[in-house]
């Protein structure tokens, strides 16, 4: 095992029993939820991976950000969350952590239905976060080479929410995020 999956067992231990946001469920559930999501849509391990850990900028300690990470950017999990991922990941897996906050706005914008599918705190998040796109800020989003990876990420996010789902363990996931890990 390679010592950042070391790193990300730690983390979960020390802070993944935190409430998500206003939801039912734990960190570490939330997680574990979105993760069951990507596999059971087949989709590849590193789509598993970055469902995984897509927000793990909301209990990362500073300690392990890269130095020259403005420690600022608490409110922003999803740069916290890149900024520590880029470190040990493939794009592949850290651009949809920077992205799926903006996924959220790409898809409301798009898909005038999904924003009613929001949870209340979802919703309102997604107002403070920027609300709808502009047009313009809609195709730089589009153009990004991990936009489709990012919205995939951004839907299971918004349906990893149950608190009576049958999770896989951590455990189980270690092998997949060792493989992916540089
Ligand atoms: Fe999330």
């Amino acid at each position: 095992m390679k010592s950042i999956v070391e790193k990300i067992v730690a983390i979960y231990e020390r802070r993944g029993n935190e409430k998500y946001a206003d939801e039912e469920v734990t960190q570490l559930q939330h997680a574990l939820h979105c993760a069951k999501l990507a596999m059971n849509e087949q989709a590849p391990s590193e789509m598993v991976v970055a469902a995984f850990l897509h927000d793990i900028g909301h209990i990362l300690g500073h300690e392990a950000l890269p130095g020259g990470v403005n420690e600022d950017l608490h409110d922003h999990h999803e740069e916290t969350g890149y900024a520590f991922l880029s470190q040990y990941f493939p794009a592949v897996i850290a651009d949809p952590v920077r992205l799926h906050v903006a996924a959220k706005r790409w898809l409301c914008t798009t898909d005038t239905t999904y924003a009613e599918r929001l949870s209340p705190t979802s919703y309102k998040s997604f107002l403070d976060q920027g609300g709808p796109m502009s047009e313009e800020e809609r195709r730089e989003f589009e153009a990004h080479p991990n936009f489709a990876a990012a919205v995939r990420v951004r839907r299971w996010d918004d349906q990893g929410k149950n608190p009576h789902e049958v999770l896989p363990t951590m455990q189980e996931l270690l092998p997949l995020i060792d493989a992916q890990a540089a």
